[in-house]
């Protein structure tokens, strides 16, 4: 047989190939097919595995939705309660990661605390192929943050309890009694409505990193990271700060003309792919409303709504509306939540969805990598060291 030949490198020779378009920001570009998530940002319609998630909200309960999205149809009842069981069996975090969490600085910031401990919880793995690990994650992510807030408040660490629901046994873990049933059913609310919307950024960060083949671990991981910024997650803390400022419905109009007027943008509006209302809002909205009145805090609501309002005459013109963040601020503090947890919430809502979109991309996995333009120089003549 012949010798290979190498062949000659030379760098006179270098093409450039410059017919690469560049899409800013990838808008516009679809990465995948999918069978998950719908939004119909013109009409104001969002749906997952095909169902209009205003009737999921309206007839269906979080881990029902969470079957949906993992394996595609709604469950039977025998399915659910099966499936319950499992997410339920899986709550308990081992007593390495609970070691861990109680090694952590007490005010860590939540989203940095929670993309830790999910990156450490890939070093107490119990086996399980990657569906079996992300229900996993579903299932402990709640608990590890609970057990997080009580160990920074210096309150007794308490076990999960199978018997409850998953937005049960957080709101137990979290404040130590079982909850009212209409407060389990908002945060169950709250957690559906959260769980999944299409290719955000950190649903698309996490595909980039499971189309390494790296483990679900690494993925979700990605995920955290990319949410946390203010960017992505976060408003729903700001309309509660812009509330506080407001103080009273009758100083709304004026608060949200002076915001506009100093060019000021009024938060939890507005939404990159609604151009009309986002149908969480409404949902947000209507529990808003029902917990303000179970509090005694129909002043807070009322502030809210005049804001809404004010904002609606300035900006729908504009195809600016109200988003997903305008209420859900305002649901997670009548539950009791504090403030900081807000992205943290967004993210143990999420996981469903990124784990779905994961596993949905694995069926048919391609490594995304993109290329950038080059636009810089080349063939630059070497300067030694000393020389520059
Ligand atoms: C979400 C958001 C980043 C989407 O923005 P986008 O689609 O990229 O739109 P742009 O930032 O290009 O804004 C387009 C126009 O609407 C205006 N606008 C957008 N959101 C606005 C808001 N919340 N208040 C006032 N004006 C707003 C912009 O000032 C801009 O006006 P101009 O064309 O006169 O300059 C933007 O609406 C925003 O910053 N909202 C407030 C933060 C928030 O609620 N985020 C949660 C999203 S779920």
């Amino acid at each position: 047989m012949e010798k290979f030949k190498y062949p000659d490198i030379n760098p006179l020779r270098i093409e450039m190939s410059d017919e690469c378009q560049v899409y800013k920001g990838l808008e516009g570009i679809c990465v995948k097919e999918s069978r998950i998530c719908y939004i119909d940002g013109k009409g104001s319609r969002l749906y997952y595995r095909g169902y209009n998630i205003m009737d999921l909200v309206e007839h269906s309960k979080y881990e029902e939705v969470v079957y949906l999205l993992l394996f595609g149809e709604l469950p039977s009842r025998e399915e659910l309660e099966s499936f319950e069981r499992k997410l339920a069996s899986k709550r308990r975090l081992p007593d390495g990661l609970r070691g861990l969490i109680r090694s952590l600085p007490k005010d860590s910031d939540p989203m940095d605390f929670l993309r830790t401990t999910v990156s450490a919880m890939s070093l107490f793995d119990d086996g399980g192929d990657e569906t079996e690990k992300g229900i996993g994650l579903i299932a402990k992510a709640p608990v590890m943050l609970a057990e997080f807030h009580r160990y920074r408040s210096g309150l007794e660490p308490l076990e999960p309890r199978e018997e409850l629901s998953q937005a049960g046994n957080f709101l137990y873990m979290m404040f130590g009694k079982v909850p009212e049933g209409s407060e389990e059913r908002v945060m169950d609310r709250a957690f559906l409505l959260l769980a999944d919307h299409g290719l955000c950024a950190s649903t698309f960060a996490s595909l980039v990193t499971a189309s390494t083949l790296a483990d679900i671990y690494a993925s979700i991981t990605t995920a955290i990271g990319t949410l946390a910024g203010p960017l992505h997650g976060g408003a729903n803390l700001q309309v509660l700060k812009m509330l506080e400022e407001v103080g009273s419905p009758d100083r709304a109009e004026s608060y949200v003309e002076g915001m506009l007027k100093s060019g000021k943008r009024i938060w939890g509006f507005g939404h990159r792919v609604y151009k009309n209302f986002d149908p969480r809002y409404r949902a947000f909205k209507r529990m808003a409303r029902e917990m303000a009145e179970l509090r005694g805090r129909m002043d807070l609501f009322e502030t809210a709504e005049k804001v809404e309002e004010a904002a609606l005459k300035r900006l729908a013109h504009k195809n600016i509306y109200p988003n997903v963040d305008f209420y859900s601020g305002l649901v997670y503090y009548f539950l009791g939540i504090p403030q900081d947890l807000a992205i943290t919430m967004f993210a143990i809502s999420r996981m469903a969805g990124w784990v779905a979109h994961i596993l949905e991309y694995w069926e048919q996995n391609r490594l995304i990598r993109p290329k950038a333009k080059y636009v810089g120089e080349l063939d630059k003549k070497y300067v030694p060291i000393e020389e520059r």
